[in-house]
């Protein structure tokens, strides 16, 4: 029997990390979080200056990362690049290099090697159409764009980086529109995923309401 998957996509700062993480917990499960491989091509590319459009390049870069991550850090080269990692500037190049199909698909053997047993819960924009589109669940999270500006500026704060909410509305904003328009694994939802409409419900809703389908499934796929 294959190693269950349970996928959960949506847009920048939708809390899809932080509810998948929670659910990954509560069923003893692997957690990937895809934007992160992302974030880091985005950040090697800015330390190498390589060019946010040399898709070959960014490709290598992609397909030799040396990235290991231990608890909550994330290890590039050696280096703790966990803060790093969720500048603003990183996650807009982030957007850009993962425009290119070449990008994606050195990405994706690396993104595929974290379904191990028990399970894997894994976050990002394809996780249920493109990455693992057997997913036992498919999960696919909103938010209003004040509301995900609201809590990306909050989860700024808290990691001590500077933020300007304005800023951050426009630039996710822009994000957004580019994960959406891009011609590769756009951020769409899968047909077989279940919409959930989070912005005003607390995040322990959220992940309650994910372990509830995750339970009725199983149930489902037993009876
Ligand atoms: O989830 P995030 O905001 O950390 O992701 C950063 C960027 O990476 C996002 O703007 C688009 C890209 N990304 C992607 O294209 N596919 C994924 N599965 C995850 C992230």
């Amino acid at each position: 029997m294959s190693v269950p998957v349970i996928a959960i996509d949506g847009p920048s700062a939708s809390g899809k990390g932080t509810v998948a993480k929670r659910v990954a917990q509560a069923l003893g499960f692997h957690y990937l979080e895809s934007g992160a491989l992302y974030r880091l091509v985005a950040l090697a590319s800015l330390r190498t200056g390589l060019a946010p459009d040399d898709a070959a390049g960014l490709a290598r870069l992609a397909e030799t990362l040396d990235v290991r991550f231990s608890g909550d850090s994330v290890v590039l080269d050696g280096e703790d690049v966990s803060l790093a990692l969720y500048d603003e500037r990183c996650g807009e190049r982030a957007s850009r290099v993962a425009q290119h199909p070449a990008v994606r698909s050195a990405l994706l053997a690396r993104q595929r090697g974290f379904r191990r047993p028990p399970g894997l819960v894994a976050d990002g924009r394809d996780m249920g159409s493109v990455v693992f589109p057997d997913a036992a669940l498919k999960v696919f999270l909103t938010a209003s764009a004040d509301e995900r500006a609201r809590r990306r500026y909050n989860q700024l704060k808290q990691k001590g980086i500077h933020a300007n909410l304005r800023a951050l509305s426009r630039d996710l904003a822009a994000r957004d529109a580019r994960d959406t328009a891009r011609a590769v694994a756009p951020l769409k939802r899968a047909a077989d995923a279940r919409a959930l409409e989070c912005s005003s419900l607390p995040v322990d809703a959220v992940v309650e309401t994910v372990l509830n389908w995750w339970r009725a499934g199983q149930r489902g796929a037993s009876g």
